[in-house]
């Protein structure tokens, strides 16, 4: 078994390891730089006080013989880290590298689930009411090009400015998970025979869908921008404000008229095929979300000097426009009560939703006590059941790697 705590360039026990490079080779540390994305390719930023911007030379992972030293715990950080990313271990943030196990031990494919009861009802002029039809067309509007902007987010954007490799870990993972959503509203819009040209255009066609991504749209743009670096207190609060924008307002506020909107017709019996695989979305992106809000909550304890009253004041700001877009949409996806639902019902459960994702980044709540008004929605989330709630697939998906073998 490896020991973490061995002293750094301890001797090689057996004798076959070729030695050291003497200090006058090349710089060792010039291998841990690769990979920081971030950071200029031949400088790093060393971990230092909040507030100390001071970039180093890459010699700086080094002891004062020039050679690298290994990896230590109190070296690693979420943002501005001076520990080689490229080295998973000595855990730090082992809460990230559990969420990466639970993500592969939920490994799904939206090809594994049968349409046919979705394509029979969706061909039957009879099989669902034109609001019916109005909510699965504006959903997947939203939907199919949604997780493609949250993809983009993470490997153009976020998983640079992350210096904690169990995060990255963690991010490579959801991104993926991203690639398989946007795979399973292709495979529902194809399965249905869906308008490809109205489902695929409606971000750009219908107010209520651009509304929302223009809103987010600002703070894609600063993770990706090639120029963004963090490492001063401006650029890592609006690194932190992109992070809470995605956890909290997409991943956790902006899905949830859409996601209560299929899995109420699901619970009716009706496209279960599409509600089942929603089902397995909602699974993943409350992972995500939760990861997203361990994420920023982590940066905050590591950087207190960047949770001002302006910034949090700010978050609060955002967090208000967020349900304003997200009560439109349900209006714009239901003109009329269907299913049970209706658009007045989501002002409480968006509110009920905000209230609780500004707990959970440290805010006080925005709105005075709100019910949840589909606590069902807590049981698709939270219940770990052995079949799923259409009882049609065994939902606790554990690949081999998940496997015991005794
Ligand atoms: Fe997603
Ligand atoms: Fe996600």
């Amino acid at each position: 078994m490896l020991s973490w705590d061995d002293a750094p360039n301890s001797a090689p026990l057996t004798g076959r390891v070729p030695p050291l490079a003497p200090p006058s080779a090349a710089p060792v540390a010039a291998f841990p730089i690769l990979g920081r994305g971030a950071f200029d390719e031949h400088s790093v930023l060393v971990p230092q006080a909040p507030g100390q911007t001071t970039e180093s030379t890459a010699d700086s992972t080094a002891d004062s013989n020039g050679v690298a030293r290994r990896v230590r715990v109190d070296d690693k950080r979420v943002i501005n880290g001076g520990a080689d990313v490229n080295q998973l271990v000595p855990f730090k943030y082992k809460w990230a590298w559990d969420k990466y196990l639970a993500g592969c031990a939920n490994h799904w494919m939206p090809q594994e689930i049968n349409m046919s009861r979705d394509i029979a009802l969706w061909k039957d002029p009879n099989g669902l009411t034109d609001d019916e039809r109005l909510i699965v067309r504006r959903n997947l509007g939203f939907f199919v090009t949604a997780d493609s902007l949250a993809a983009n987010n993470i490997v153009l954007g976020t998983y640079r400015h992350i210096t904690a490799p169990e995060c990255r870990q963690f991010l490579l993972r959801q991104a993926f998970e991203e690639a398989i959503h946007t795979h399973a509203y292709q495979y529902i819009v194809e399965s249905l025979g869906l308008e490809e040209g109205e489902i695929f255009n409606a971000y750009h066609e219908v107010k209520s869908i651009r509304d929302k991504d223009e809103f987010l749209i600002p703070f894609i743009d600063t993770l990706t921008d090639p120029h963004f670096k963090t490492g001063t207190p401006e650029t890592d609060q609006a690194l932190l404000k992109s992070l809470i924008v995605f956890s909290c307002l997409m991943e956790g506020l902006f899905f949830y008229v859409g996601f209560v909107q299929i899995l109420a017709l699901g619970r009716q019996n009706k496209m279960t095929g599409a509600a089942e695989q929603y089902m397995y979305i909602l699974r993943d992106e409350s992972m995500h979300c939760n990861f997203g809000i361990d994420l920023v909550n982590t940066i905050k304890l590591e950087n207190p000097h960047l949770w001002t009253a302006a910034f949090k004041e700010e978050i609060r700001t955002l967090f208000l426009q967020a349900v304003e877009l997200e009560y439109r949409y349900a209006e714009d996806t239901m003109p009329r009560g269907v299913l049970g639902l209706n658009a007045p019902m989501f002002k409480g459960y968006l509110r009920y939703i905000a209230n609780r994702r500004a707990q959970q980044i440290g805010l006080e709540p925005m709105f005075a006590t709100e019910d949840n008004p589909f606590p069902w929605m807590s049981e698709m989330i939270d219940l770990k059941k052995e079949r799923n709630f259409f009882e049609t697939r065994v939902i606790e998906y554990q690949t081999g790697g998940a496997l015991s073998w005794d």
